[in-house]
């Protein structure tokens, strides 16, 4: 098979290594990738990755699945153009996509069918989203309706946050289209799981694992929102019998919505769940793979992944959870200093060495300069681990990236804390604490 990956990121990569694995595929190319993708992957000489091009290459090039990585270009409709070509893609179309691309939307449809989810309100006009909050306790969570880039969501404790948060959405435009219209919801007490599972549109779905990602740049979960700094799968707090749970109330009632109201999902449905006292409720959904929670997602999945993306995209999935190597992964994102905010690139990076059956390192920032890689964006590696064991897994993430060397490169060292928390049983420990090996 021919296999065309669209995107540029760790997700990306890890996306391109999982499906060379498969012994189907034929020729991987990739747009626009980056310095990592390329070593596995050709990377086309297209004048850009406007929909129209990426469809017009994949004509031409005889390419038998597409992989989307990331969400804009589902919402901008990538599937639905390819699908008028007669492209077999993976991923949702863009009215499915809306599970993501509208917050009102979602929750609207998790409403309708049921599923656990905060209760909430959906605002363009700051006098009746005012109403409406001052009739519910703080906190409450502002969220731009559209598409944010993950920085949309605004957890406000106190009134004074409350106004800058609607303020900032509704008046000033902060957040664009993105934001003119704003769901307040309920604050959701409880610690957060992903959960990833493939879709077929027929009711087909398989089951990859559950992940977890640290989303703030400090040490102990602290500071600003990144992208993500580090993931860890499985997770202990979500056991086989919480998974059946949150498939059976969560993701079947979601997929019959969805598809009754004239949108059959393909592709990849990654709920956000939090995991609280009254059981996992959804906090939101995405309709692509976690970045960086496909790093630790895709090195676990001992099946043959081009198959399981092409029987999604093509309306069979034939297993309803994957075969997995049962090993624990944990992936350390090295990032560039002084990410999310400003940071300088073109660093020249040393030591990345070879993979091997402990570690794997996924590109996220990177590029080649005059030969040389360097980095070329925030969060520049994905440092995986795998491992029998939890702290197996953390050991050889954190050994090989230690190997890793770029100017003012930084790392959480704390990746995993929670996952080793619980299973230590050992409630001293916590984040800001140095990790044990
Ligand atoms: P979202 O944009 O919906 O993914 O939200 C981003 C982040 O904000 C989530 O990953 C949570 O950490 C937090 N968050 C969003 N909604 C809630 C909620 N209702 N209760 C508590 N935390 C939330
Ligand atoms: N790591 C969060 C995301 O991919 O949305």
């Amino acid at each position: 098979m021919q296999v065309l990956i669209v995107g540029s990121g760790g997700r990306e990569h890890a996306l391109a290594w999982g499906v060379s694995r498969s012994p189907r595929l034929g020729k991987l190319y990739a747009y626009p990738g980056n310095a990592g993708i390329a070593q596995i992957a050709e990377i086309p000489p297209l004048p850009g990755d406007e929909i129209g091009t990426l469809a017009d290459f994949a004509k031409g090039a005889g390419i038998d699945l597409t992989i989307v990585g990331p969400e804009v270009p589902l919402d901008h409709g990538i599937v639905d153009e390819f699908r008028r070509r007669d492209l077999v893609i993976f991923g949702p179309t863009k009215d499915a996509a809306r599970l993501e691309t509208s917050k009102a939307f979602a929750k609207e449809l998790m409403i309708a069918s049921g599923v656990p989810t905060a209760e909430y309100g959906v605002f363009d006009d700051f006098n009746a989203a005012w109403r409406y909050a001052s009739n519910h306790r703080l906190p409450l969570v502002v969220k731009a309706d559209g598409l944010a880039g993950g920085k949309g969501a605004l957890i406000c404790e106190t009134p004074a946050k409350l106004e800058k948060a609607l303020n900032a959405m509704l008046h000033k435009g902060t957040f664009g289209r993105a934001g003119s219209t704003v769901v307040i919801e309920e604050f959701m007490e409880g610690e957060e799981a992903s959960l990833f599972v493939l879709a077929d549109g027929n009711g087909g779905t398989t089951i990859l694992g559950s992940a977890q990602d640290y989303k703030r740049v400090g040490e102990g979960d602290t500071g600003p929102n990144t992208g993500g700094m580090g993931a860890c799968s499985p997770l202990s707090s979500l056991g086989a019998a919480a998974v059946d749970g949150v498939m059976e109330t969560i993701v079947h009632p979601v997929l019959k919505a969805v598809a009754e109201a004239g949108h059959p999902y393909t592709g990849m449905l990654y709920v956000g769940l939090m995991l609280t006292k009254d059981g996992p409720k959804v906090v939101e959904f995405n309709c692509r793979f976690g970045d960086p929670e496909s790093q630790v997602i895709i090195p676990r999945i001992a099946d043959d992944l081009l198959m399981l993306l092409y029987a999604s995209a093509t309306g069979y999935l034939p297993v309803d959870r994957v075969n997995l190597t049962a090993k624990n992964a944990v992936c350390v994102i090295m990032a560039s200093g002084g990410y999310p905010g400003n940071y300088e690139t073109g660093k020249p990076i040393t030591g990345i060495g070879e993979d091997d059956f402990a570690s794997v390192v996924f590109h996220a920032g990177t590029t080649l300069k005059e030969g040389q890689l360097v980095t070329n964006g925030g969060r520049v590696l994905g440092v995986t681990g795998m491992g029998a064991t939890v702290r197996a897994a953390t050991f050889n993430a954190y050994r090989r990236a230690e190997s890793i060397h770029f100017e003012d490169a930084y790392l959480r060292t704390d990746i995993a804390w929670r996952e080793l928390e619980r299973l230590n049983g050992d409630k001293t420990e916590n984040g800001k604490k140095k990790r044990r090996r």
